[in-house]
């Protein structure tokens, strides 16, 4: 039996793509998945999905960047499942693909606001539960290659994403007494709606980032998804503060 066998967890932006990916890995493993989003529809389908497959889940529409939103769906769960034991905070947006002389101060603010604190209040309601309960806890965040290394035309994106690979280190400096372990996972290029809006659907530069890529293809949204398995499993019970790139290799060169 996984360890992660009826474990509450939570999954936020798992409507769609990486997090939908993850929330059926999770729950084929046992777990209790929480689902946070604000695509209704979309969500209600993962839950659907999920329960037909024989696991465990059910959806909030919250958005993560409202932390009395967060905190109260926290609280909710923690009350009717008795604790929060892992989090993947994902979800995110993408930003305009421009350089900075064309970037808004409302485009800037608005990634910011999801990608990266969106992921800060998480944490901090996420954190404030497992220190309650005494009982360690394991948590994810989605940051990018793009938190790890600069990508010309996407400015607000690079920041945020940068952030949620330093907010992690220091947040699994200050938590790791209490064993609770946060990591990043930083995606390449996956297959996804985002990926999708973000080539305009071109196959031409879709061609273009497959040839960066090492092994020269974009991952399957479910290939994160394992590694966030992973991280949130006790078979990574001594990896904490770390991104993690998952990226055929792009960042290696
Ligand atoms: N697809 C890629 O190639 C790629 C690469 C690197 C990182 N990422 C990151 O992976 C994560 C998931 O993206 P994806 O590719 O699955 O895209 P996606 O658009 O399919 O999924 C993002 C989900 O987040 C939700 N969301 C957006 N804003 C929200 C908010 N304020 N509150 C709650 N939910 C919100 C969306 O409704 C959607 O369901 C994002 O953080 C993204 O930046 C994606």
């Amino acid at each position: 039996m996984s360890d992660l066998d009826k474990k509450i967890v939570l999954v936020t932006g798992g409507s769609t793509g990486i997090g939908r990916a993850t929330a059926h890995i999770l729950a084929r493993e046992g777990a209790v998945v929480i689902i946070a989003d604000l695509q209704d529809a979309e969500g209600a389908k993962t839950v659907d999905d999920i329960r037909a497959a024989g696991g465990t889940a059910e959806y909030h529409h919250v958005d993560v960047a409202e932390y009395d939103q967060v905190t109260a769906l926290v609280a909710d769960v923690a009350a009717r499942h008795g604790g929060l034991d892992g989090a993947f905070n994902n979800a995110g947006i993408e930003g305009p693909t421009a350089k900075i002389q064309a970037v808004s101060l409302d485009d800037w603010q608005r990634v910011i606001r999801v990608n990266l604190t969106g992921v800060f209040v998480c944490l901090k309601a996420e954190i404030e539960q497992m220190v309650k309960q005494s009982r360690g806890g394991s948590i994810v965040s989605t940051a990018s290659v793009a938190g790890l290394i600069g990508l010309p035309g996407a400015a607000s994106y690079n920041a945020a994403k940068h952030g949620v690979v330093g907010l992690t280190k220091t947040v699994a400096l200050e938590y790791a007494s209490r064993n609770i372990r946060v990591n990043a996972v930083c995606p390449g290029f996956i297959e996804t709606p985002m990926l999708n809006r973000v080539t305009d659907a071109s196959a031409k530069i879709r061609e273009q980032l497959i040839g960066q890529v090492p092994l020269k293809r974009v991952a399957q949204p479910s290939e994160i998804g394992e590694m966030v398995c992973f991280l949130l499993s006790e078979k990574s019970s001594y990896v904490t503060g770390q991104a993690l790139a998952v990226d055929g290799g792009w960042i290696a060169q």
